[in-house]
Parts: C-alpha cells; structure tokens; sequence
C-alpha cells in the first residue's frame, strides 16, 4: 500500500460514515477524472460489463449500490440496460451521478442500514468500489439480496478485504442459508495504475 494517490490513500483510511460523506462530497468533482484519466479505475467496467454479458442488456430495472459519480451508469447505459436507480451516501457524489443522465432515482442511503426498498424490487443489483478498506463491509450482501428478485443477480467488487472482511466465508453462509447460489468470484483488475485487483463475486438470489 505504498505509493498510493493520497485521495485514494485519504478513501481506503476512512473512520466513519461522516467521513467518508464529508471526503467524497469534497472529492466528488474532481473523482472521475482523477479515478480513470490518473489512475485507470477499470471495475466499473469489468463489473458492469460482467453484469450485462450474464444477464443481458433486456434484464429489468438494476440497482447500483454505491454509485458514486455514476461510471458503473454510464457503462451499463452505453450497454442498453434501460431502468437503473442509484444509491450513495454522498449527495456531491449522487449530483455528479444525476449529471450523467443515466440513473432513473438517485437517493441518499446508507448501505449499512436496511434499506427503504420493498423485497425483490430489483432484476440485479451491483456495488462496485464501496465493499473495500475504509467502506463497507460484506454484509451489504444481505439487502442487495433482499431487494434482487429471485434468479436476479448481485455483482459486487470486493478489493483489499476479501480475507480480512472474510468475505467468502460470509457468501458461504448466505449459500447455506438458501438465500443466494455463488456463480463464479473471478479476480480481475481494479485500479491499474496503483495495481490494486478485486475480486467480483456473482451471486443469484434464490
Ligand atoms: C470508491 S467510490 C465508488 C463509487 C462508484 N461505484 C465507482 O466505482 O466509481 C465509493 C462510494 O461509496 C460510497 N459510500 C461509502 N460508504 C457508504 C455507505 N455506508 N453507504 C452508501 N454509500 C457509501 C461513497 O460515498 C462513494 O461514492
């Protein structure tokens, strides 16, 4: 973890839900230039991408969880997915999202609470960059879950802390429980230009 871009370094050393709210809204403007011109943030895309190439383009309205700016919209958009709703905590984050003009809803939320959306609302939900050091952690899985229908999928990228969050230990219960079948959780890249890889866990609601 040395080298790192001190915002990036500044958003994995979070403490708190009102910091990481008061260092995105900040960030918020200048994220997406640093994130993919400066450090080539490729998991929106492989995400996104993966999500759509399992799914299909037709698959129903998507919740992207942690949306951020909206570069995980914009890549499901240019690939015809036609209803998305966002969530962030970060409304300087949620306004840079509204501008792309991607999103159906954007509303503030926070994933670590239950979230105001009936059960099975959703064809597939995706979190990309948000289960990560300084964030959130797997349990987010849970709501995600709840809110995809049955046979929808949850595609989530997972850096840094797959072991010491115990990730696949939590995705093994959400299997025992009946609740989820694990597809596939492949490694791919994530930030090339710190040269930090991710896992992407593919779940199917059962
Ligand atoms: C690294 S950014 C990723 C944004 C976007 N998905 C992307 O890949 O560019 C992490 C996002 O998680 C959001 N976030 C952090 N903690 C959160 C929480 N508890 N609930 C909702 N969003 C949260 C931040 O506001 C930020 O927009």
């Amino acid at each position: 973890m040395t080298g790192r871009s001190p915002k990036l370094q500044r958003a994995y050393d979070l403490k708190s839900k009102e910091e990481a709210e008061a260092v995105y809204d900040e960030w918020a403007a200048e994220y997406d230039a640093d994130m993919l011109a400066g450090m080539d943030y490729v998991a929106p895309a492989n995400a996104a991408n993966r999500l759509v190439d399992l799914a299909g383009a037709d698959l129903g309205p998507v919740l992207d969880a942690g949306c951020g700016t909206g570069l995980v919209g914009k890549v499901l958009a240019s690939r015809s997915v036609a209803v998305i709703d966002g969530l962030d905590l970060s409304r300087g984050m949620l306004d840079q999202a509204r501008a792309t003009g991607a999103y159906r809803n954007l509303t503030k939320a926070d994933l670590t609470k239950r979230l105001d959306i009936p059960d099975n609302t959703y064809a597939a939900a995706i979190c990309v960059g948000t289960i990560t050091d300084g964030h959130v952690g797997p349990e987010v899985f849970d709501e995600l879950v709840r809110v995809v229908r049955p046979g929808g999928l949850v595609v989530a990228t997972v850096a840094h802390v797959w072991e010491s969050r115990k990730v696949g230990e939590y995705l093994n219960g959400l299997v025992e429980a009946g609740r989820i079948h694990l597809r596939e959780a492949d490694e791919w890249e994530s930030v090339n230009g710190e040269d930090v890889r991710c896992k992407i866990p593919v779940l199917e609601v059962r």
